[in-house]
């Protein structure tokens, strides 16, 4: 899809049918590759970092960098990370087509994950819009932004399915759910590749962390993952199996993790047999940030000789920063360890996606200084960031309408991260200036709101940089009176709470993911002032909002939003958007009841019963605080009518949704099956089908869902998809808590 807004930069059709392409891009291919030394081989499945900014733990103790930089020099890293901008890339492009013997142009690749320079709400937050459409223009904007500035690959977008939000990097994904992980990972990949990889405002993208990464035993990052072959196939892979087969995506980013015991890194069975073998990827995989020399930590290779073994022979094609196959490759092929073929194979798919990206045909394509000047932050690219931004908020509850807020009400608008124009920025925020979000405060004052502002408290004491943690406020109360004051002399309280950028994201797991510091306190002081209170949420992550959902009328969350932040806000206190959100993950009720999340298996004791002897906790419910799909609207929506028929696929489940609230409003229909008895025990309920709809007051539209095989069936124990006869429900309404259902009966 090109959207209308961006419709001035589409460009010309592909010039061959793709199996000619293909054709001539594979004897293009076979024709460099009988070219080339061992020594350029290894530089094509070499990925450097730049000099200039660095992303992950750099490599220590040795003095080979020189070394590394002069082999830069001469042209024969095929890959750099972390170099940015027309100028920068421009010289390292010229070492490689014009100082070495073959000229064979570098890829260059850049964390793009919520935006470039323009930055959007963070992928979490764009994940609660279930809009597909602009999570795909949000992909597309950050694409024409990173290409202007030389850039032609993305590492996103970040896949993993995780259960855990204590995990910081649960802000990056798409929740918990598998059916709409898949969608949003396929509109993702399209944004960023657009329909013309060759075009100079499309890049390739990376499908990360393959695999298993967001299921991080007690959510602490890079821990080991164990799962079984249930969930790897039915939970974990179908997100990656999706932007492979549906959208062609060009590259995989291994993970951290162990899965199994096995470091995904030289994991065959995942990237060999899998990934390439079974689902057809003729792309390349790079692996993460230094995972194959990690392997040795890992207790897996036993010295960097091993580990660029395992890491080639389990499928690895590209390594990023472990100098593995650097210093080591060459000398396993001459050994007679490591096949030439396997290397071939990997040098091979790096070249492809180079054509792919019409590098071959003009390798300097990304580099233009205008367009590096034109399109960055764009009036257009703001305007995508808001609109996106509107529609990634959630409104938790909205007791007695507190929301939306009414003209003339005087406001005490309170907490340090109203007036915050970083936090919005999230974690990784490509390009995008520290400092540069349009806050609350500038949101509530071009809206003209009547309003009085006190801090309360500050999050954090420090302004860690990307590398450092974040000291947070545990003491200090010095504008607690400031604020009570404020809010005693208001009709309505909007107090922001929540983490600053840096609390989630990677390597920021938090084993206390309630409000940090002294906001909780500061909370409960403002509302014993005045409890008509709007609660706005910024995180990362779900947070434990219990106390607050048991006494606060009114709770939007409102994430990390990006650029436009402080807009959309506004827009959705003040009901100018008519908040359409719904949770893509559970909101525990606390910490003690992770992973809680809604596809999950039944007991054999669900309960409740009056004795003790089922499925329980005697200090908490089961029922987390808020269900994945739930988020309310200004207005209601009524669901009945619902009806099973079958057809000659499967069967066509329809729904009549009316809008009987007094506004216009936005809502996502949501469908979930539940397979009742298999030959594996299947979760209670799975999502199988969603539509986001817009009706007029006292409008009613009939919405029809499709289930054929690829809903009714699943992976079973062995790795394969059954589709199997039996008793089926399905309920259908505005979460996964719907009460409306229908059976059906699957016949052989
Ligand atoms: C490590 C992260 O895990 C990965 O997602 C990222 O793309 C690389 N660092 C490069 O920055």
């Amino acid at each position: 899809m090109k959207h209308a807004l961006l419709a001035a930069a589409s460009v010309s059709a592909l010039l061959f049918s793709t199996a000619h392409a293909d054709d001539i891009t594979d004897q293009k291919v076979e024709d460099l590759l009988s070219q080339m030394t061992i020594e350029e081989k290894v530089g094509q499945l070499t990925q450097f970092n730049g000099f200039w900014d660095v992303t992950g733990p750099a490599p220590t103790g040795d003095d080979a960098s020189e070394s590394r930089f002069d082999f830069v020099k001469r042209g024969l890293v095929g890959s750099m990370l972390n170099v940015v901008g027309v100028e920068d890339v421009r010289t390292i492009q010229e070492y490689n087509v014009e100082n070495s013997r073959l000229g064979i142009p570098a890829i260059f690749g850049y964390d793009v994950v919520h935006g470039h320079k323009t930055i959007f709400p963070i992928p979490l937050a764009e994940a609660a819009s279930w809009d597909l459409d602009y999570i795909e223009l949000s992909a597309e904007v950050a694409a024409r932004e990173a290409a202007a500035q030389g850039l032609n690959w993305t590492f996103a977008p970040m896949v993993d399915i995780s259960r855990d939000p204590r995990w910081g990097r649960v802000m990056e994904g798409a929740g918990e759910d598998p059916y709409l992980g898949s969608a949003i990972a396929v509109a993702r990949v399209k944004g960023f590749q657009g329909d013309d990889l060759t075009a100079p405002d499309t890049i390739a993208a990376t499908i990360k962390h393959f695999a298993g990464y967001g299921f991080a035993e007690s959510g602490k990052d890079y821990n080991a993952a164990d799962v079984g072959t249930v969930t790897l196939y039915n939970v974990i892979l179908p997100p990656f199996r999706a932007a492979v087969e549906q959208a062609n995506v060009r590259t995989v980013m291994n993970s951290f993790n162990t899965l199994n015991g096995v470091p995904a890194t030289a994991d065959a069975f995942l990237q060999r047999d899998i990934l390439k073998g079974e689902w057809g990827f003729d792309g390349f995989v790079v692996s993460d940030w230094a995972s194959g020399r990690e392997m040795i930590d890992h207790g897996f290779a036993a010295d960097r000789l091993q580990a660029t073994e395992l890491a080639i022979k389990g499928g690895s094609d590209m390594d990023m920063e472990s100098y593995l196959y650097f210093d080591h490759l060459a000398d396993l092929v001459e050994a007679g360890t490591v096949d030439m073929d396997m290397v071939d194979d990997a040098v091979r798919r790096v070249l492809r996606v180079k054509f792919d990206l019409g590098l071959f045909e003009d390798p300097y394509r990304y580099l233009d200084d205008a367009r590096e000047g034109e399109l960055l932050m764009a009036p257009a690219h703001l305007e995508a960031a808001r609109k996106v931004a509107e529609r990634s908020m959630v409104l938790l509850k909205n007791d007695n309408a507190t929301l939306p807020l009414q003209k003339g009400e005087t406001i005490a608008l309170i907490g340090a991260l109203a007036a915050d124009k970083d936090a919005p920025i999230g974690n990784w925020r490509g390009q995008g200036e520290a400092g540069s979000a349009v806050s609350v405060v500038e949101g509530f004052d071009e809206a003209g709101l009547d309003y009085t502002y006190a801090e309360g408290a500050v999050v954090q004491t420090n302004q860690p940089t990307f590398a450092e943690e974040v000291v947070v406020n545990m003491d200090n109360r010095d504008g607690f009176e400031e604020a009570i004051a404020a809010a005693r002399s208001a009709d309505k309280v909007v107090i922001v709470l929540g983490e600053v950028a840096l609390q989630s994201g990677e390597g920021r797991s938090r084993a206390d993911i309630s409000l940090p510091g002294v906001q909780q306190e500061l909370l409960e002081a403002v509302h014993a002032a005045n409890p008509n209170v709007v609660l706005v949420v910024m995180s990362g992550r779900p947070l434990i909002l219990t106390w607050a959902d048991e006494n606060v009328p009114s709770i939007l969350q409102a994430w990390h939003l990006g650029h436009e932040s402080g807009h959309a806000i506004t827009d959705v206190l003040t009901g100018k958007y008519n908040p359409s959100g719904k949770l893509p993950m559970t909101f525990p009720r606390s910490v003690g009841q992770i992973p809680v999340y809604y596809n999950h298996l039944n007991t054999g004791r669900p309960g409740p019963i009056n004795e003790v002897f089922w499925s329980h906790y005697t200090d908490e419910e089961n029922a987390p605080l808020y269900p994945f799909g739930h988020g309310l609207s200004y207005t209601e929506f009524s669901y009945g009518n619902l009806s099973v028929k079958p057809t000659a696929e499967g069967y066509n489940v329809t729904v009549q949704v009316t809008n009987t609230g007094k506004r216009e409003g936005e809502e996502v229909v949501q469908l979930y099956l539940h397979d009742k008895f298999a030959s594996i025990a299947r979760p209670v309920r799975e999502l199988k089908g969603f539509e986001k709809i817009s009706l007029k007051p006292r409008e009613k539209r009939k919405v029809t869902f499709t289930l054929t095989d690829k809903e009714l069936g699943f992976y079973n124990a062995k790795g394969e998809y059954v589709v199997e006869p039996g008793a089926f429900d399905v309920y259908v309404g505005t979460s996964s808590d719907a009460t409306l259902s229908a059976s059906f009966e699957l016949k052989d």
